[in-house]
């Protein structure tokens, strides 16, 4: 008992982004809601004798998930919110690391650093809530895409979901949920075409279960009704955004 106390208290010490559940019904204190966008991202539940790269993992929580599905060799990596200028700190994936007897591995290097010589090659790549804090998002695709062997899976925000032909919306200062990190939403079109001619053969829009729930045009207007109200930006803006998951086959 004074184990689990011990835990929580050094674990509510920690500024946390993810929230990881750790064991005896603790989970980490994370502004995100991890679990869920687990749900949104089809992470495969089945990943035995894979490789995992985990490009911006912060805390961890996407790393942990790999290795507990299976996978034979999990790397985490980051920068920004391990020991750059971001307000994160390392200190959450070390913890975590820890109490969960993690395997995993962990370097510390900018997403753009990351080339094959440095990294290696991995069968899945993980690009996840990384691709819209990127100047140059093309870049970013193709640094993820020079290291992966099998499959990527990249979570971003998107944006001008009415529009079939590819676009990307650039957001000046902090324009896109008051955050001057992000810059970019590409809708489903540009995802597609930009990984395509990465040299992906197959690109699928996966959906959390029920997707109609997410991304009918109904639930866009409440959604963009709620974002009024919480002051995310003009109807006419956060009507046609969203967050969506695409899984890129070689
Ligand atoms: C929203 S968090 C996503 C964390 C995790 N991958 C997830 O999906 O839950 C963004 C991640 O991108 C990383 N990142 C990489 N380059 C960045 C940049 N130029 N600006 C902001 N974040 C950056 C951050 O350190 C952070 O880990």
């Amino acid at each position: 008992m004074a184990d689990k106390e011990d835990l929580i208290q050094r674990m509510n010490d920690i500024k946390w982004f993810h929230s990881i559940p750790l064991r005896d019904g603790i989970v980490t204190p994370g502004l995100d809601n991890s679990v869920d966008k687990l749900g949104q991202v089809c992470l495969p539940e089945d990943l035995t004798g894979k490789s995992v790269l985990d490009i911006g993992a912060w805390d961890g929580f996407f790393s942990f998930q790999a290795e507990k599905n299976g996978a034979e060799r999990v790397l985490a990596t980051d920068h920004f919110s391990w020991t750059g200028p971001g307000w994160g700190t390392k200190d959450g994936f070390n913890f975590a690391h820890e109490a969960l007897n993690s395997k995993v591995e962990s370097l510390d290097i900018d997403a753009m650093d990351i080339t094959p010589e440095n990294v290696g090659k991995f069968d899945v790549v993980l690009f996840l809530g990384v691709l819209y804090h990127l100047q140059d998002p093309m870049g970013g695709l193709r640094v993820a895409s020079d290291v992966c062997n099998e499959l990527l899976i990249v979570e971003t925000h998107v944006d001008d979901l009415h529009r079939w032909k590819p676009s990307m919306v650039y957001f000046p200062g902090d324009s896109l949920n008051n955050d001057d990190t992000n810059y970019w939403a590409p809708n489903v079109a540009a995802m597609k075409g930009m990984l395509k001619d990465l040299g992906f053969s197959r690109v699928e829009v996966v959906y959390p279960k029920r997707p109609w729930l997410r991304y009918s045009l109904p639930v866009r207007f409440l959604s963009a009704l709620k974002g009024v109200v919480e002051r995310r930006g003009p109807f006419r803006q956060t009507i046609n955004q969203g967050r969506m998951s695409f899984h890129a086959y070689r």
